[in-house]
């Protein structure tokens, strides 16, 4: 039997008040995506259901933009900069650099579910170039030596 999955009734309202509208999917599943940290299939099959729109669809779009997920996040996930900004100031190595610290490859989960990382463009405090993000804590002007102390904070 396929797996269910409960929408907050935010959410549920929302797809309501969206569904109708032009591009409500894109809205629909950034909304999903914020809510779950992720769309997962049982969440890909409601929206189907809800909309009315077909799962193949719900999937065509989810797999076009890359800012969708479809795999669990970790309990933490770390953003590190690469706009231009960022990326000229060594974000590329401080990527480079958490990776290996946290044995992860690109899109995967640490084994113990607590961090992930993903790649973002330019999240608005370009002064402090490079920037990395936990969940809603921000830490500007990152180097290699600054990781690890950081990560074990959220240990
Ligand atoms: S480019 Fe990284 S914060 Fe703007």
């Amino acid at each position: 039997m396929a797996e269910k999955i409960d929408f907050p009734k935010e959410l549920l309202v929302f797809i309501d008040e969206w569904k109708v509208k032009p591009g409500s999917l894109i809205m629909i599943l950034h909304k999903t995506q914020e809510t779950f940290g992720y769309i997962s299939r049982p969440a890909a099959e409601k929206i189907a259901a809800l909309t009315g729109i077909p799962l193949a669809r719900v999937y065509g779009v989810v797999s076009f933009y890359h800012f969708f997920k479809t795999t669990k996040p970790g309990k933490h996930r770390i953003s590190i900069c690469l706009g231009t900004a960022c990326y000229l100031k060594g974000g590329g190595d401080a990527l480079e650099e958490a990776r290996k610290l946290l044995n992860l490859a690109p899109g995967a989960v640490t084994e113990d579910g607590l961090f992930s990382i993903d790649e973002v463009r330019c999240v608005g405090c370009c002064g402090l170039a490079p920037v990395m993000t936990i969940g809603g804590d921000t830490y500007g002007k990152i180097t290699k030596d600054k990781l690890p102390e950081i990560f074990a904070k959220y240990r």
